[in-house]
């Protein structure tokens, strides 16, 4: 297969891992984004724990907030992208049409990057300790449980960190990056 020719393409480009809490998204982007800023490379986080305790605190689950926290996080990224910024974002976006929204928001260079694992997995790896909460009741519209997840049918990418480790889902992110978008390096 020949290779993208991305020398002619602008800067910069959004990554948007979807996928279950406890999937892998954060440590994944910012893992990508270490390497890139190790290199010089202009990369930004925005993470959709981060965000909600600043720039979306106040929006709940239900899934008009979720649609509000993922218009506003594209929205940012869109003028990261603009800056010639890698930006990865990192949020549950459980529904397709919030993440058709994102895409809509970025515009091209938007790559929507599906982080899977099982439900059982999630669960049982529950950093946060929400599944738990969750399945007891004290935690409601919690994304795979008591609220809907709908898996992506075509993304851009697919990373399965059932079978894979978090170093060869990073090899395999970073490889696709390189391989389509132009990236920016600092200066000085
Ligand atoms: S999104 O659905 O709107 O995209 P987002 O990625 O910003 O979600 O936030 C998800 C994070 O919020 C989870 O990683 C978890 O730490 C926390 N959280 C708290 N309550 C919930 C809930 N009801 N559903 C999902 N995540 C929750």
């Amino acid at each position: 297969m020949p290779q993208t020719d991305i020398s002619t393409r602008e800067p910069g480009g959004v990554l948007w891992l979807t996928g279950l809490s406890g999937a892998g998204k954060t440590t994944l982007a910012k893992a990508l984004k270490q390497r890139l800023t190790d290199e010089r490379c202009m990369a930004v986080v925005l993470d959709g724990d981060v965000l909600r305790t600043g720039l979306n605190a106040g929006l709940g689950f239900s899934s008009a907030d979720r649609r509000e926290n993922i218009r506003r996080t594209a929205e940012v990224a869109s003028l990261f992208k603009a800056e010639g910024f890698v930006v990865i974002c990192a949020l549950i976006s459980p529904a397709a049409a919030q993440r058709k929204l994102a895409r809509a928001i970025v515009g091209e260079r938007f790559f929507e990057v599906h982080v899977s694992s099982d439900l059982s997995v999630c669960e049982a790896r529950d950093p946060k300790g929400l599944y738990a909460k969750a399945r007891s009741g004290t935690l409601a519209e919690f994304t795979g449980v008591s609220s809907p997840y709908e898996v992506p049918t075509a993304p851009d990418l697919a990373l399965d960190t059932r079978h894979s480790s978090i170093a060869e889902s990073l090899d395999e992110l970073d490889s696709f990056v390189r391989s389509h978008i132009r990236l920016a390096r600092s200066q000085g």
